[in-house]
């Protein structure tokens, strides 16, 4: 037992986020048959006998940088049509027309998501079908045609497994995947793009913040907001990013580890951080505020939800005033890239509030579970974990 937790403590520094396809069995099938395709047309890509042989990274010292990998996924489809065929090429630039609807009127979504070596050396994915129904409902708010669940599934699959020697080993870190579904045909007045893009690209990932592992330092931001209702908070349209990086950049170089948002019709609740879900914890209930429109529906979130309610905590999900996050005892971030994080500090119109930190965390619990379900230790009743080769 006590080597269990020690265990899986190593892992928790390293670990992030991920979650569950059902019909496991039916994807295991296309992708395998697409990785053999592959090694026999490319036998460069054939590393399932040393994974680590031909990359020599320092897996100590992964950050959330890009390091280009091998290869990444293509697939094209024109509007009013439906994606058909993808393919693997070797990862580079992509041409793209000046007046593409991406570049001009932002017509794009991205995802998140990542690829972990178990203990044992297999790959695999964490609940991938809930970014593709995150990328299709996504795709149907900004006019776009998106591929199936299947069809994104299997992409993340081709990718993962084609980039194989850049999964990290257990405990060092993952494989950040990133899909991407953009209007790539020409058009110069506003309306949807002719031809529709999905890519996907990938990179070694280790730790999101530079603070490392420390709380973080957040900053409730009152002057810039990030999502208003009827916008296109609750999707992850790359329209919602470029947007805070004022306010991202003015936090950060006043010592803040990031921003935390409030409703822009009242500033009066809480919304959510850059690139993560909040929660807060207070005589043992969990609240986080609800997804209406604003906010994103974070896949780490929906999941520490669930295991929070397995391990017997109550959450609720509703609209958090900001002067309750300040008397919380407990607040903690979730996202595929950040992991599950404890908050240390909240500074908001000049006053800074401390929370609990250090062991005994509900965050650390929390965190502990969804790795253990992840890395196999713990059962996996749900089905999140999708084994990829
Ligand atoms: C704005 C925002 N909120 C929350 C999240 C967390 O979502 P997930 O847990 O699916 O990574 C992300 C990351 O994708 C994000 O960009």
């Amino acid at each position: 037992m006590i080597r269990r937790s020690a265990h899986l403590r190593s892992l928790i520094r390293y670990f992030d986020v991920g979650s569950s396809v059902s019909k496991l069995g039916a994807y295991k099938f296309s992708s395998r048959a697409a990785s053999s395709l592959l090694q026999a047309i490319e036998p460069s890509t054939d590393s399932s006998a040393n994974d680590d042989e031909k990359t020599a990274i320092d897996w100590n010292n992964l950050g959330f940088g890009l390091m280009p990998t091998d290869y990444m996924y293509t697939m094209k489809c024109f509007k009013d049509e439906n994606f058909t065929q993808g393919q693997l090429s070797r990862y580079g630039n992509i041409e793209l027309s000046p007046s593409a609807g991406v570049l001009n009127y932002g017509q794009g979504l991205f995802e998140g998501t990542k690829a972990y070596r178990r203990g044992n050396g297999h790959l695999f994915l964490f609940r991938p079908d809930q970014n593709a129904i995150r990328m299709q409902n996504g795709a149907e708010r900004m006019c776009m045609p998106s591929p199936s669940i299947e069809q994104f599934v299997d992409a993340v699959k081709q990718t993962a497994l084609a980039n194989r020697r850049w999964i990290p080993p257990p405990g060092k870190g993952s494989l950040y995947i990133r899909p991407l579904l953009m209007g790539s045909g020409p058009i110069l007045g506003l309306a949807p793009a002719s031809e529709y893009t999905f890519l996907i690209y990938a990179s070694p990932v280790g730790i999101y913040f530079k603070e490392g592992l420390a709380p973080l330092n957040l900053y409730i931001e009152d002057e810039f907001h990030r999502a208003s209702c009827g916008g296109a908070g609750g999707i992850k349209s790359i329209t919602n990013y470029a947007p805070v990086l004022k306010a991202l950049r003015r936090a950060k170089e006043r010592g803040f580890s990031d921003v935390l948002y409030l409703d822009s019709v009242n500033k009066t609740n809480i919304e959510e951080v850059s690139s993560c879900n909040i929660f807060l914890v207070k005589d043992n209930v969990l609240s986080t505020p609800a997804t209406n429109g604003t906010i994103l529906k974070g896949v780490t979130r929906i999941s520490i939800i669930d295991i929070a309610r397995d391990l017997g905590y109550q959450v609720e999900e509703r609209s958090i005033p900001v002067e309750e996050l300040l008397s919380a005892d407990e607040v903690f971030c979730t996202g595929t890239a950040v992991g599950v994080v404890p908050v240390g500090r909240i500074t908001y119109e000049g006053r800074r509030v401390e929370y609990r930190t250090g062991s005994r965390l509900v965050s650390q619990e929390l965190y502990s579970t969804l790795v253990g379900i992840q890395t196999g230790l713990i059962e996996d009743k749900r089905g999140w974990v999708v084994e990829i080769d």
